[in-house]
């Protein structure tokens, strides 16, 4: 079994998101990665509610949605009802951490947690076990189209390791700069989700290169 792929949304054709999300529809895709940024806990602005919906009555895949947010916690039901399957948060946004969790589950979604490149993977430790997802940030988060902080490969052995020793099923999911050779590393590393955005959308044939990617061992 290959890596689970996610491919960001971010860098798709919003003039086109209908045929951009059949287009991820119809290849070895397994989520879409839907990247939600506040311009205060990152320096840029993405998108809302509305365009979560869009992708959502198009997309036949689960909604993966990276929340780059200062409190998301007001948000945890309209995310809900905007259509996200996975629901990720930052460890730095957020003071009551175990409770965001809490609430994420309890509105029926999957709970992810999003550490910085700065940030330790042993700051983890208490609540790993109550996590469906640890996503590794190999870039500073607020943009597409960066490169590859080699550090992360640690940070997922790091993070394989703490799952293990707690006893936690979260899947580690690794987020920028992702394409065939940072990817194929990633993997061997013990990468479980592969988010890839420029590389996917920029390519001339993005249904190739997500197979491609889902073939990375
Ligand atoms: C960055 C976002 C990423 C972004 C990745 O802040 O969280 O999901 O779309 O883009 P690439 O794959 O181009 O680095
Ligand atoms: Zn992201």
């Amino acid at each position: 079994m290959g890596p689970l792929i996610s491919p960001s949304v971010l860098s798709c054709d919003f003039a086109n998101i209908q045929r951009d999300v059949e287009m991820i529809n119809r290849s070895a895709a397994d989520w879409f990665h839907v990247d939600v940024m506040d311009g205060v806990f990152v320096p840029n602005i993405s998108f809302g509610f509305p365009v979560i919906s869009a992708i959502k009555k198009h997309a036949n895949l689960p909604l993966d949605v990276h929340l780059m947010i200062q409190n998301p916690d007001q948000y945890i039901g309209e995310f809900k009802k905007a259509g996200a399957d996975i629901l990720t948060v930052h460890y730095e946004a957020c003071t009551h951490l175990h409770r965001t969790i809490q609430a994420i589950k309890a509105e029926g979604m999957k709970a992810g947690v999003a550490l910085n490149p700065h940030t330790p993977v042993d700051l983890l430790q208490d609540i790993v076990a109550d996590l469906d997802l640890v996503l590794i940030m190999s870039v500073n988060p607020g943009f597409g189209g960066q490169s590859f902080i080699k550090n992360a490969l640690l940070k997922v052995e790091q993070t394989k390791n703490l799952i293990h020793r707690t006893g936690s099923h979260a899947l580690v999911e690794v987020d920028g700069g992702v394409n065939l050779q940072t990817g194929s590393e990633l993997v061997k590393a013990g990468a479980d989700v592969l988010v890839a955005g420029s590389f996917v959308f920029n390519s001339s044939d993005p249904i190739e290169t997500i197979s491609n990617l889902k073939a990375l061992r």
